[in-house]
């Protein structure tokens, strides 16, 4: 069976400021500092379950694990990293600025920095590498976050400032913008389950405002970078959980639609007008189990997942997931990009098998008409996975956090095999 991928394809990997470059200063770097502790304590409560707890038991109980410090320091190696993403394969990249560098007073922007990026920017070319430039991936300058946050409105007008400052300074440089990673789950995990910045918990009203002001944000941010450059092409990213009802029970089966609408389809519909592509991320599936007297994990809402294929953090993949989610985001009749795909596993036993089952269920919804051009696998490198800390181990490429040595894992050169055959042959 063959599995193809069209001409002019864009294969990459993607990554994000803060998790990679190091030594960034923003509210992540603080909320760091005031949680490390509390998160090493709790690892134990988390993560003790997972199969391979003794693993990472000593890297999960230790608070340095969750201070991203110099992280890859690939704010420095980017040009290394890059020849290895080109000697890869790959000729894409998608990365994001770090708004707290460019901007890290109100209203005084730092040349510098703008000529860094557009340094990272230069370097992309030069290697082949088509950038996709994410704006804002969750962390926020200080003196946004003791602003307010997204909560305040302001945020949305000063957003929009630097975006403006960005857009410009590169627009010669740059085609594929995407404003804002995954907005949902930014609101969820610091919203709703107070697990990120701003450590709210079912916060509905503040989270309802954050999620208004950062929708505002983006739609202003579509129409100010297509009035720069009407070439460009502006798409958000988004968090697409494909859900299946535990033991296909027709309450559970009726609640996995309700969900799916709500977590999906609603947000996709409601920026339809400003999305000139639409950047899928996923990752991994849920067992929908309705719960009736409200003691499930979200209510009345719990997950019974199978667990038959499970990642190093412990979520279940399951490729097919994603060929619905292409036969139906078809319907927006718009190009898609797979801006995000990965799996976390240290010892690169599954992440080959991994791409490759991902892979074809994309080539699968392509040969029935999904105009799928790109995918990104998640991560080009190992990388500060937020509130889990360093050890979750993403990476095509594996970090030595001691040396910073990069090393390519051998996934990365069977993901290499298929960019270079553009198709799957089995
Ligand atoms: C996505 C995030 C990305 C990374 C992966 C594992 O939701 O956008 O930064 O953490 O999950």
């Amino acid at each position: 069976m063959k599995y193809q991928f069209p001409k002019n394809f864009l294969w990459g990997a993607s990554t994000s400021a803060h998790q990679v470059e190091g030594n960034t200063s923003n509210d992540w770097t603080e909320w760091e500092k005031n949680n490390a502790s509390r998160l090493a304590k709790e690892s134990r409560g988390k993560f003790g379950h997972l199969p391979n707890w003794k693993e990472i038991e000593k890297e999960a109980t230790d608070l340095n694990n969750y201070i991203s410090g110099r992280a890859c320091d690939h704010y420095n190696r980017y040009r290394e990293d890059f020849d290895l993403a080109k000697s890869l394969g790959h000729n894409a990249h998608r990365f994001s600025i770090e708004w707290s560098r460019i901007e890290p007073e109100e209203g005084k922007f730092d040349e510098r920095e703008i000529e860094h990026y557009r340094q990272v920017l230069i370097a992309l070319k030069e290697r082949g590498l088509e950038p996709f430039v994410t704006l804002w991936h969750w962390t926020n300058p200080l003196w946004v976050s003791k602003d307010g946050g997204w909560e305040n409105k302001k945020t949305t007008a000063r957003f929009l400032r630097y975006a403006e400052r960005i857009t410009k300074e590169y627009k010669n440089l740059v085609k594929f913008w995407m404003p804002l990673n995954e907005p949902g789950t930014y609101i969820g995990m610091g919203y709703l389950q107070g697990a990120f910045p701003p450590q709210k918990k079912l916060g509905l009203f503040s989270a309802n405002c954050a999620f208004k002001n950062l929708m505002s944000a983006y739609g202003k941010t579509y129409h100010l970078i297509h009035k720069q450059n009407p070439d460009a092409s502006v798409g958000i990213s988004h968090y697409a959980v494909y859900m299946l009802p535990y033991k296909n029970h027709i309450w559970n089966k009726l609640l996995v639609k309700v969900l799916d609408y709500i977590r999906n389809w609603r947000f996709l519909d409601s920026i339809n007008d400003t999305n000139d592509f639409i950047g899928i991320q996923y990752y991994h599936t849920d067992n929908i189990k309705w719960s009736p007297f409200f003691d499930g994990k979200w209510g009345f809402i719990d997950t019974k997942n199978s667990n038959s294929w499970t990642t190093d953090v412990g979520w279940d993949i399951y490729p097919e997931g994603i060929y619905h989610f292409l036969k139906r985001a078809q319907k927006y009749k718009k190009p898609i990009y797979i801006t995000e795909n990965g799996i976390a596993d240290k010892k690169d036993f599954q992440r080959e098998k991994f791409i490759k089952e991902s892979l074809k269920q994309i080539a699968r919804a392509i040969g029935e008409g999904a105009d799928v051009r790109g995918y990104f696998y998640w991560s080009l490198l190992d990388n500060f996975e937020w509130d889990k800390g360093f050890w979750p181990r993403f990476g095509l490429v594996e970090i030595n956090y001691e040396t910073l040595e990069r090393k390519p894992r051998s996934s990365a050169y069977a993901y290499k095999k298929i960019i270079e055959a553009n198709e799957i042959i089995e």
